[in-house]
């Protein structure tokens, strides 16, 4: 199998992905072993495309009647607390997904042919969220230096291009998800970042219905959707002590809760990027999506 350094530890090629080498032992075991359940709600990203918010929206949103938005969970938990990843042993087991209640939110940044095919036949449903490939691979550098500060952004953005990153190559992670959702929408919900930002309120509405907890009369006269948004902010979330302070501790990986916070803007690659490297990676991702009917609109 190849084998790359990767950002923050050495992946190896699996099935056309670049897999965590460390991780590739449970992934493989997951995908003979993982019983999925179709109350599930599996939340699949890319690194870097919003993982996060995705994790405090959806949690938020499932969770809605069990807490008051004064003495929110998310107030003094990391998102990444509250919603495990698939591939990622946590509180340092391995089977602690079997012990959570129905129904799980869960989330990974595999692509969907790795993804147990279990899953698929099961009929649970899954939330993909993208984002601009520009922002992702300047946001995946800025995270990567925090383990290796000597990272060039030009040697980054090279690998990126040649389709060297987690789950990458990007376009093919972001393909796949995209075509299922084409051919089981009510099952698969594709997301972009950009539009999420631009229409927080009514993609809450959307996520909300999708996982079949439709906002009702009195909750919309109440502006639930609009509270949801206001404790997902960037803003809101980066703020608290929790995750100023807090350290994420899943398996052997352990990072401080703020790297999953930077910016939290649209557009910040024009800050990183010549815009020749702009419009080499917007030609790379157009070429290789062509055909989809799926586009980034130029940023
Ligand atoms: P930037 O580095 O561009 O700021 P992930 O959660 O998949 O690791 O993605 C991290 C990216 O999402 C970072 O992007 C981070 O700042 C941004 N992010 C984190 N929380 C967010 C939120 N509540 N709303 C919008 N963006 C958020």
């Amino acid at each position: 199998l190849p084998r790359q350094r990767g950002f923050l530890r050495p992946i190896r090629m699996y099935k056309g992905f670049w897999v965590t080498e460390s991780l590739l032992p449970r992934v493989l075991a997951l995908q003979d072993h993982f019983k999925p359940r179709p109350s599930d709600l599996i939340l699949v990203t890319q690194p870097k495309s919003g993982t996060t918010w995705l994790k405090a929206l959806l949690f938020a949103i499932m969770n809605r009647t069990n807490y008051t938005f004064a003495q929110h969970p998310l107030l003094t938990r990391n998102p990444h607390e509250c919603v495990p990843f698939l591939e990622i042993p946590f509180r340092n087991r391995f089977s602690d997904l079997e012990a959570i209640p129905p129904p799980r939110l869960l989330a990974t940044h595999l692509p969907y042919s790795i993804l147990a095919s279990s899953v698929a036949d099961c009929g649970c449903r899954l939330v993909y969220l993208c984002r601009d490939p520009k922002d992702v691979v300047v946001s995946l550098w800025h995270f990567a230096r925090k383990d290796r500060p000597d990272m060039r952004l030009s040697e980054a953005f090279e690998s990126f291009c040649e389709g060297v990153s987690l789950s990458g190559p990007i376009w093919d992670h972001i393909l796949e998800y995209w075509r299922e959702s084409l051919r089981r929408s009510e099952k698969v919900l594709f997301l972009k970042y950009e539009e999420m930002m631009a229409e927080p309120v009514g993609n809450v509405r959307r996520l909300a219905e999708f996982v079949g907890r439709p906002f009702s009369e009195e909750e919309e006269k109440d502006g639930v959707a609009e509270e949801i948004v206001q404790l997902c902010r960037f803003e809101k979330l980066s703020s608290s002590e929790v995750n100023k302070k807090g350290i994420y501790e899943a398996g052997e990986i352990t990072l401080p809760h703020e790297s999953f916070f930077r910016k939290g803007q649209v557009g910040d690659w024009t800050n990183h990027l010549s815009r020749e490297m702009g419009e080499k990676l917007d030609r790379i991702v157009q070429e290789k999506l062509a055909g989809s009917g799926l586009s980034f609109r130029a940023s």
